[in-house]
């Protein structure tokens, strides 16, 4: 099998531009595409501010840093970008007709090595795999946010992912100084399928009335050492990004203990959607 040398990553958002980040700083070539010109400029500010963090705490050094900067390409051309990759990563919303159209084009476009992987949070990575014509080459590697500082990748085999491409995608999230732990598909994965339940369970305390979110918070803080409690999570996570994964797990395992909070519904109608909005259930400076 080839070694993965060039990488490209598509979708420069939050966890896009985190995921760049982590390739670049661990030597890989990394190849953002992204849909317009100004959102790949706010990646790349976005990668340079969290560069800048980790020179300021003595993480890295101020060449690092530059040396990462300078192995950042962006593209506006999905076709030109993948037509080198080694692995692809796609890290575009949680739309599944999105991600399809985009998973057929690198198909048509990168060669028969590349490896094509998904930051998916929840959509199955069998039927996405199943829309290009390299199943057996197709894996869920899956980060957490803030993708630079957390340890975990969750890397999923579909039904029909080739052992040796998930030894490679193991061994790769080591180099990016990453855990990678391996889980097969199933609705939410291990990780969406244990956090959006107790995420919603902290909704369901404030929907009934049993404590406030500030007192849902401290006692998950204070009582069971989360770094952040339930809600300040959701906001951060996105509550919209909540409700899409709530419902996954929903629709996919049709049990009602996975159903949303109607104050989660609400609030995602209202346009409250956590830190990226201003408000969730905590405001927010935008
Ligand atoms: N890039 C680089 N470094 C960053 C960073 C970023 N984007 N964000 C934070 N950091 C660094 C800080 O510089 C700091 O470094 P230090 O340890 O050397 O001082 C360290 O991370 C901690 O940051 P802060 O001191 O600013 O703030 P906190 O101590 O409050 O930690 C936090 C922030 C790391 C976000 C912490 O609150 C935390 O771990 N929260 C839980 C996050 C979590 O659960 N994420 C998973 C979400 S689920 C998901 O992503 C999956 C999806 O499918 C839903």
């Amino acid at each position: 099998m080839k070694d993965i040398r060039n990488v490209a990553v598509i979708g420069g958002g939050t966890m896009g531009n985190g995921i760049v980040h982590v390739f670049a700083q661990n030597n890989f070539n990394v190849t953002l595409v992204e849909t317009k010109k100004e959102l790949a400029n706010r990646a790349i500010e976005t990668i340079e501010r969290n560069l800048d963090r980790m020179v300021t705490k003595e993480k890295i050094s101020v060449s690092d840093k530059e040396d990462a900067l300078k192995r950042i390409q962006t593209s506006l051309k999905l076709d030109e970008a993948v037509s080198d990759a080694d692995l692809v990563v796609e890290a575009v919303p949680e739309i599944f007709e999105l991600k399809r159209k985009i998973f057929e084009e690198i198909d048509k476009s990168a060669p028969e090595h590349t490896i094509l992987a998904t930051n998916t949070s929840s959509i199955s990575i069998t039927k996405l795999a199943a829309v290009t014509g390299r199943p057996e080459k197709f894996i869920g590697m899956h980060f957490f946010n803030p993708v630079p500082v957390m340890k975990l990748v969750e890397i999923i085999r579909g039904l029909e992912t080739d052992q040796n491409i998930a030894e490679t995608i193991q061994k790769l999230s080591e180099k990016l100084g990453k855990v990678p732990v391996t889980a097969n598909d199933s609705p939410g994965f291990v990780s969406n399928r244990v956090l959006m339940p107790m995420i919603n369970e902290a909704i369901f305390c404030v929907y009934e009335g049993v404590a406030t979110p500030e007192a849902v918070d401290d006692v998950m803080k204070l009582g069971m050492a989360h770094p952040m409690g339930p809600l300040r999570l959701a906001d951060f996570i996105g509550l919209d990004v909540c409700l899409d994964i709530l419902n996954v797990l929903y629709e996919g395992f049709k049990d009602p203990k996975y159903r949303p909070s109607p104050l989660l519904v609400k609030m995602v109608d209202a346009g409250k959607l956590g830190d990226k909005s201003g408000e969730g259930f905590f405001k927010y400076d935008k």
